[in-house]
């Protein structure tokens, strides 16, 4: 097997980070992303302009939102950063793409700023929808359409409340008493990615503590919500970095140990929806919201009550980028029932770690998920290639 081998391991890597990229747990990686890419350490403070070397139209934007607007455009496109970037030069405006999409950026705020009071209606997406080429002409389907009903019905019509889906959800993953008397968690299991397993553990502990460490060829690659903080760690030697509020909220809802008891405390909003089938099961949606956040949509199985779906979304400047956790193999350990395979799944990729061993209410020292003191980078300075 060649598997290995410098070159391919190198073009391997870059497209998990590709699809790893930003927000939450598993999702371990903003930070090498930009690394890899040999993009400068961002500080987070700073406006985009300062921290990159030829920002033009994204001024302004805070600098830690840049690859997350990069990500959302390759989402909405189709691409992969090559498509625009000559390889660690992200700088140079060599390629035309880049040049239109630069030209593309300032035309989606003017559609905005003129014509959606300048909320952000319009985005890449919407005229791309995941192609290089939008498409201009109406497309004639394979077969008949069945003409809309003039009168739709109400959207919640015939679904249960909120409270009643989330009082399902607790009583099917054990019941309040059986979830409060679990307080720690240690699994051991294999992430697969492109077909590829590497080993991974997830520590986990009541209230929200959360560490999950993939053993990567190269080192490990870290995703931790301490209980108040997170931060991720990467292999190859490189400093560990604290979240951005964004990421730093994505782990911290992954991180929520009693999660069937927690929904409820952690959003001021939870609508009813209706859902399309999640893999095979007939589903219900709860939109759990707060104040001037993306939401988050929870799907649960109509019948068994179970999680069966997390999506969630990051802000960008340039749209929201979406991730969307699958839940499976659901398991009763000590009368509590947990998914023991979750896939986590992008625009440009997904992967899945598949969990092995599991014990619970072991001891685990709080010092197992703060982050390990690291020697500080010179401000600003570029991180290595
Ligand atoms: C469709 C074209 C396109 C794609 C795909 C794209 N970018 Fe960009 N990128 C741009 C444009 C345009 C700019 C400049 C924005 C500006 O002038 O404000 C830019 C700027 C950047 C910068 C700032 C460079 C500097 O120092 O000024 C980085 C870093 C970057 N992109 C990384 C990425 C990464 C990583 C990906 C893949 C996830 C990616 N880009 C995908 C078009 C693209
Ligand atoms: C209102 C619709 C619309 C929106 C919004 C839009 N585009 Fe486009 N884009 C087009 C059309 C139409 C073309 C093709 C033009 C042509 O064929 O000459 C195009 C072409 C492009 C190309 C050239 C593709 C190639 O094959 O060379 C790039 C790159 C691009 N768009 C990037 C973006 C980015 C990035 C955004 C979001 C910031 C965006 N576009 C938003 C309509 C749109």
């Amino acid at each position: 097997m060649n598997f290995f081998s410098r070159s391919r391991w190198t073009s391997r890597i870059r497209n998990i980070l590709i699809l790893l990229a930003t927000g939450g747990l598993f999702s371990m990686g903003t930070l090498l992303l930009a690394q890899t890419h040999a993009t400068p350490s961002v500080d987070s403070n700073k406006p985009a302009e300062q921290a990159f070397k030829n920002i033009q139209v994204l001024k302004g934007a805070p600098a830690d939102e840049i690859i997350p607007a990069m990500q959302f455009i390759s989402n909405a496109l189709g691409v992969e950063c090559q498509f625009c970037h000559v390889q660690n030069a992200f700088e140079k405006d060599d390629k035309k793409p880049k040049q239109i999409a630069r030209k593309m950026i300032e035309m989606q705020m003017a559609i905005n700023r003129d014509n959606f009071k300048g909320e952000r209606e319009v985005t890449c997406f919407s005229c791309h929808r995941g192609s290089e080429n939008p498409v201009a002409i109406p497309i004639i389907a394979d077969e008949e359409t069945k003409p809309a009903a003039n009168q739709p019905e109400p959207l919640t019509a015939g679904l249960p409340s909120a409270d009643d889906v989330i009082n399902k959800y607790v009583e099917a993953v054990g019941g309040v008493a059986a979830i409060e008397k679990i307080s720690s968690r240690l699994e051991k299991g294999a992430i697969n990615f492109n077909g590829h397993d590497f080993p991974v553990e997830v520590l986990a502990k009541a209230p929200n503590k959360r560490i999950s460490i993939v053993h990567m060829p190269n080192g490990d690659n870290i995703t931790a919500f301490d209980g108040t903080a997170g931060w991720l760690g990467s292999p190859g030697g490189r400093p560990s970095r604290p979240m951005n509020a964004q990421e730093t909220e994505a782990a911290g809802f992954d991180a929520a140990f009693h999660l069937p008891l927690e929904i409820k405390k952690m959003f001021s909003q939870l609508r009813v929806r209706p859902a399309d089938k999640v893999a095979g099961h007939d589903a219900v949606q709860i939109v759990a919201t707060n104040e001037g956040k993306p939401p988050v949509r929870l799907f649960f199985d109509k019948d068994s009550g179970l999680l069966l779906r997390s999506t969630r979304y990051t802000e960008t400047p340039l749209g929201r980028n979406p991730t969307e956790v699958n839940y499976s193999d659901y398991q009763a350990e000590q009368g509590v029932k947990i998914p023991l395979q979750w896939t986590v799944a992008r625009p440009l990729g997904r992967f899945t770690i598949q969990i092995k061993s599991v014990e619970q209410n072991v001891p685990i020292e709080d010092s197992k998920f703060q982050k390990p003191a690291s020697p500080p980078t010179p401000e600003g300075k570029p991180a290595t290639k």
